[in-house]
């Protein structure tokens, strides 16, 4: 007789503008999942925010028909550790029956999955789950915390103004003076917390600032101007927890003037060069940057770190850190492993098995004081 599997919530889906990516990711990741070690039970996000699970939530969630899948939730109670199926009744939803799960993989990008959120749930309901805790995330996502993070660390970043989107509302003029005043272009606006290049517009000159910033400012109440670079582009996995590693860089050739929403998913060509046709020196800076930033921002289990190299002078600039990054088999962040030597598969293995490594590590803090 074998061991007993673990069980793995595999969640998808989400309430993201990258609700689409995260279905590629999770049926690249159960696909690849060794079957003899883990048991697999996919969990659906919808677009509107209901969890499905049971049937075939994939399918539920490609066809927008859920018909045949069951609503779940996560209680944020450890007592009740695990999965509750409901029922609907004439009295609403009512809890059913409890599915135990050993350890969460969340394959949500953007917000609402990849910004501490989720994460937050699954501290509150004691269960290990894959990838950073509630800090990392948040930190990974909100692209102006993380600069202003790097600063006080003495990383690298590129020049970058914060607004927030009442102060533009209020006086376009003024926030024009200011931003003109300390950057010039092209500049990058971007609303702070997002990703896929949602909301983000490279400004050329001052007649396109303005339009720039109303697009932004549909996104958040946060907008972040940067000074544009011609750059490259650099990308580094790391995977580990408190002793984190970093793979080979690759680099990022984006088939449009930058990397934006149509070049990372819609027209075709944009290309990935692993390793990243760099200096030896440039690369292995990367690698510890990535690291530096990785723990700065208490990271956990795995993140792509983002670089622009710039063309003119060789420098290298953080750009983001993406806690929950692509995971397709095509994806930067497993080929980058691929090509130091760790298979997809085994990928997979070694995040579960950190998750687990650092729910025993974090159960070992004491939650309760008593004063002599
Ligand atoms: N300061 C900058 N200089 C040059 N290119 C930039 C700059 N900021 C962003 N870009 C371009 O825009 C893309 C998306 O920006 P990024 O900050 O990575 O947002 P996202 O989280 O949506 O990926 C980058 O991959 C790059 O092509
Ligand atoms: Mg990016």
């Amino acid at each position: 007789m074998g061991k007993r599997k673990i069980k793995v919530a595999v969640i998808f889906g989400g309430r993201s503008g990258e609700h689409e990516v995260s279905l590629v990711s999770a049926q690249g990741i159960m696909k690849a999942i060794d079957k003899e070690k883990y048991e697999v039970l996919p969990i659906g996000i919808t677009k509107d925010g209901r969890w499905i699970a049971s049937g075939d939530p994939m399918k539920a969630l490609q066809s927008g028909v859920d018909a045949g899948s069951e609503p779940v939730a996560l209680l944020g109670d450890p007592s009740q550790r695990g999965l509750m199926h409901l029922k609907e009744s004439d009295k609403g939803l009512t809890p059913s029956r409890l599915t135990e799960i050993d350890v969460v993989f969340p394959v949500l990008h953007g917000p609402y999955g990849e910004d501490g959120t989720v994460q937050g749930l699954l501290e509150l309901a004691g269960i290990p789950y894959v990838g950073a805790g509630v800090t990392g995330s948040a930190l990974g996502m909100d692209k102006l915390i993380f600069k202003d993070l790097m600063r006080a660390h003495g990383l690298p970043v590129v020049p970058y103004l914060s607004i927030k989107r009442k102060e533009w509302e209020r006086n376009q003029e003024a926030v024009i003076e200011r931003i003109e005043a300390m950057l010039s272009y092209p500049m990058f606006v971007k609303p702070a917390n997002l990703g896929s290049s949602v909301g983000i517009t490279k400004v050329h000159e001052h007649t396109e600032l303005p339009l720039a910033l109303d697009e932004a400012a549909r996104y958040d109440r946060k907008l972040l101007v940067e000074q544009g670079i011609n750059a490259r582009e650099i990308e580094v996995s790391v995977l580990g927890n408190d002793d984190p590693i970093a793979s080979v860089p690759g680099e990022i050739i984006p088939c449009r003037e930058f990397y934006d929403y149509r070049a990372k998913y819609i027209d075709e060509g944009s290309k990935l060069l692993i390793p990243a046709p760099i200096p030896e020196e440039t690369a292995l800076r990367a690698r510890e940057l990535a690291i530096k930033a990785y723990l700065a921002i208490d990271c956990a289990g795995m993140a792509r770190v983002d670089f622009l190299l710039d063309r003119d002078d060789g420098t290298l600039y953080l750009s983001e850190v993406n806690t929950i990054p692509g995971f397709t088999p095509i994806s930067m962040y497993p080929k980058l492993w691929e090509a130091s030597g760790i298979s997809y598969t085994e990928l997979i293995d070694r995040l579960i098995e950190l998750a687990l490594e650092r729910y025993e590590d974090k159960s070992r803090s004491r939650t309760s004081y008593s004063p002599m």
